[in-house]
């Protein structure tokens, strides 16, 4: 059977046993399979999905927009529904609708069907789970439920004469109409029990309701009360737009209160695993392959109503490498634009190589003028904003400058400690010729003799060589071919996990490198649990060096079909390694039982080895 084919035959294998659909005898299951697959398939109108991203136009048959997966000026994109595809004349990308979806989303081609079963209201047929599955699920979607009405109850409350205040303290702060619809912001009037009594007259019990974080338990220990009052609210949403935690501001600063409360973390809320609006962002990100992290939430509310729509905030806490590997997703490029306070820079440099580790071009836009974008848009407006957006600074002349500031370059010690922190950065750049024009510029500004900077560049190079050569400082050394094979099978692991079962067949583990196992064990455990391995639990459960590996895969970007290419020729590389040790160990024993006269074992042997053969020249 070609790669290909096995694949879809694995792939459908592997549905079954996650319990996609219940196992009840060879058949059932298949016909149950298609009929699911089929019927999602079948109620798709290709041309109403596509036309949620790109609008098309009709011409001789079919229907043409400009290309979403290249650039083009002119639509060499065509749709043709009768036929239920898509295909670019321009990049020669097409397929069915589930292909369609799952590029277009940056999700898998299982991730598609699903998400297109869900949008047409279709069940995914699933096998009964266990009790404490059961539990924490209804739990979760009980959470999710108050937190959905909440929502409601806070946005309303905007709209009545209670929500005055609210409604002029947003439109005071140049927040459109628009934006406050989207964003469903709120007012929480100041009040004890107005969220309390809505959500338990609802049917919701108290305990539900501090298990929200939404209320809490007063002091006396008799009965409970509303967390946030008198505040706008900010319903902080997870990228499938549901809220799932609430954001509180204050509407008159006071030193007494403090001017942000939030709900806190919940089953269905971790900080640093969200992005506040990348569910709204999502496709302006995609589109434009950029995206703008702001630190707080007023922020990117504060750009969206002036319609700049590729911004998220990571919600003034430290950024962590969860969000920048959900960031990396969607967008190549990622423009850090934090407060121009002392605090936002620091954070700035701290955010800048996480952010980098996953691939992607970081770059940085210090606000000139105000303290945040918030400020600046609503005094320079929109297109001066996106003037600056034009003039970016990559991160290396944006480091050099925070060091230079940081550093008392008077002195040769503070010289050589800006020196210390600027040469890795300098190093990742690909370009030599670059290298030299920033080394340059670094003896410049540090009033350092050239030459002497060179030096100390070569120094630098050959340290790090060698701490690259040390075994011990670089987990991944080993055989290259197999390195880079094991990383293209894992860069498509980490988004197919189902896939695994059938990789290890053909390769068994051990043929990997020591940093390799451990990223496979971690898939084959998500897919035991029916997780995906990107759902951000990574970070806990891989080494260090792990993450770092897993990174530098995910980070280095190639066509989604080039991609599966490489995925099937590097199983096929590895199996042919495989099976030439196997030959040669044949031979070898073939060799021995012919040294000792005993011809028939001799044979077989020699036979083996001949299948081995036959078997690669199939591969
Ligand atoms: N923040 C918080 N609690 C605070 C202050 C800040 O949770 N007491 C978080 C919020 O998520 C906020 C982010 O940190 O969005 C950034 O803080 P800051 O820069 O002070 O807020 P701004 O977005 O500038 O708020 P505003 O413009 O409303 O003053
Ligand atoms: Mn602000």
């Amino acid at each position: 059977m070609k790669c290909a084919e096995k694949l879809k035959s694995v792939k459908k294998e592997i549905w079954q046993q996650q319990g996609i659909y219940k196992p009840e005898g060879e058949n059932v299951e298949s016909a149950e399979f298609e009929e699911f697959i089929n019927n999602v398939r079948e109620n798709s109108d290709i041309y109403e999905v596509v036309s949620r991203y790109v609008p098309l136009v009709m011409k001789g048959g079919r229907f043409w927009a400009c290309c979403p997966f290249h650039e083009e000026k002119t639509p060499s994109f065509s749709v043709s529904p009768d036929k239920g595809i898509f295909y670019c004349f321009g990049c020669h990308e097409g397929g069915n609708v589930f292909k369609f979806i799952s590029k277009m989303e940056h999700i898998s081609y299982f991730d598609a069907v699903k998400l297109q079963a869900e949008r047409l209201g279709i069940k995914i047929p699933s096998r009964k789970k266990s009790s404490a599955e059961i539990q924490t699920e209804q739990e979760k979607d009980f959470l999710l439920k108050i937190t959905s009405a909440a929502r409601d109850f806070y946005h309303n409350c905007l709209k009545t004469q209670e929500g005055e205040k609210g409604r002029k303290y947003l439109e005071a702060r140049g927040i459109t109409k628009k934006v406050i619809e989207d964003f469903k912001l709120g007012y929480a009037p100041d009040s004890w029990d107005f969220l309390t009594k809505k959500i338990t007259a609802r049917g919701f019990t108290e305990k539900q309701l501090l298990e929200a974080g939404l209320a809490i338990e007063k002091k006396s220990g008799d009965g409970i009360y509303d967390r946030l009052r008198g505040r706008v609210i900010i319903p902080i949403s997870d990228i499938s737009g549901k809220a799932v935690a609430f954001g509180g501001r204050i509407l008159i600063e006071d030193k007494d209160a403090s001017k942000y409360l939030n709900t806190p973390e919940t089953e269905i809320f971790s900080k640093g695993k969200l992005l506040f609006g990348l569910d709204k962002s999502k496709q302006a990100i995609i589109s434009k392959n950029t995206a703008i992290v702001v630190e707080g939430y007023m922020d990117a509310i504060s750009l969206f109503s002036a319609g700049v729509e590729n911004v998220v905030a990571s919600l003034g806490t430290a950024f962590t490498a969860e969000q920048a590997k959900l960031l990396s997703r969607y967008a190549r490029k990622i423009i850090f634009c934090y407060d121009s306070d002392a605090a936002g820079q620091n954070a700035t440099v701290r955010a800048t190589p996480i952010m980098k580790n996953t691939g992607a071009e970081v770059f940085i836009l210090v606000i000139p003028d105000g303290k945040d974008p918030d400020e600046f848009i609503r005094k320079h407006g929109k297109d001066a904003f996106e003037q600056l957006l034009k003039n970016v600074t990559p991160v290396i002349d944006y480091q050099f400058r925070y060091n230079l500031e940081h550093s008392d370059i008077s002195t040769l010690g503070g010289k050589i400690k800006v020196l210390r922190e600027i040469f890795p950065v300098c190093s990742e750049l690909k370009n030599t010729v670059i290298q030299k024009e920033y080394l340059k510029k670094f003896s410049g500004a540090l009033l350092i003799d050239e030459d002497l900077i060179f030096e100390e560049w070569r120094k630098f190079l050959s340290r790090s060589q060698k701490n690259k050569a040390a075994p011990k400082k670089n987990p991944v050394a080993g055989n290259s071919l197999i390195h880079k094979c094991g990383s293209s099978i894992i860069k498509k692991l980490w988004y197919e996990p189902e896939l695994c079962s059938y990789v290890l067949e053909c390769v068994p583990k051990e043929n990997f490198i020591s940093i390799h196992v451990e990223i496979l064990n971690y898939i084959e455990k998500c897919c035991n649990e029916e997780k995906m391995p990107n759902d951000l639990t990574a970070a806990e459960n891989l080494s260090e060096n792990a993450n770092v590996e897993i990174a530098e895969i995910l980070g280095t970007y190639l066509p989604q079909d080039s991609e599966t290419k490489a995925f099937e020729d590097s199983i096929k590389i590895l199996q042919r390694m495989l099976l030439k040790k196997k030959y040669k160990q044949e031979l070898t024993e073939a060799e021995k039982f012919f040294q000792a006269g005993d011809i028939k074992s001799f044979t077989e042997k020699t036979q083996l080895a001949l299948n081995i053969k036959k078997e690669i020249s199939e591969l």
